[in-house]
């Protein structure tokens, strides 16, 4: 039997989606908290993402990244924008599914790497996810992602259809619909 659900709205997708910017337009829009678990793990740990994989590995990371889901999901009110990883653990999607309304937002390939590459920040927080390389990765690590992103997704919204506030919008929406 499922537990109940929280009040929040969920971000989740690949890097590059828009998640932030569209996290923070629906925070605004709802008059909610944002919240974002990259900026949150970095502020916790004092490191840059890049950093501590560089350091620790992927795995340390991940655990990171748990411990911050595990917080932030008991809260309410909140829209939750979480890394494109944050699906890879089974008790993490427990935790996202029970936090609220989960959101899928998506890009085709290119239009994901092209975002990657024209964002300033991407150096500093985006290490590779494997010896491919940040931009070269996109397609496979996207494909192998794609059927648990779908799993969690309660809506899904290609972000390259819909400006910023307009996506914000339409999550909105959905959103008040789903409550009746
Ligand atoms: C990751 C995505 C990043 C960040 C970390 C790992 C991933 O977040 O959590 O670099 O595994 O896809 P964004 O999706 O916000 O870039």
């Amino acid at each position: 039997m499922d537990s109940p659900r929280r009040s929040n709205i969920v971000l989740i997708g690949f890097r590059g989606v828009g998640k932030s910017s569209v996290g923070r337009a629906l925070a605004a829009l709802l008059e909610w908290q944002c919240v974002d678990t990259d900026a949150e793990i970095e502020a916790a740990a004092g490191r840059t993402i890049r950093d501590i994989f560089a350091t620790d590995g992927e795995a340390a990371f991940r655990q990171h990244e748990h411990d911050i889901l595990s917080q932030v999901t008991a809260n309410e009110r909140q829209i939750i924008s979480v890394g494109g990883g944050a699906v890879l653990r089974a008790d993490n999607r427990a935790l996202l599914h029970e936090a609220g309304l989960c959101v899928w937002l998506t890009a085709p390939v290119a239009t994901l790497q092209a975002r990657i590459e024209a964002d300033p920040s991407s150096a500093a927080t985006r290490p590779a996810l494997s010896s491919a390389g940040v931009i070269q990765e996109v397609a496979t690590v996207l494909a192998e992602r794609e059927p648990l992103y779908a799993a969690l997704a309660d809506h899904v919204l290609d972000t390259s259809q819909h400006s910023i506030d307009d996506a914000a919008a339409q999550i909105a929406a959905y959103h008040a619909s789903f409550r009746g």
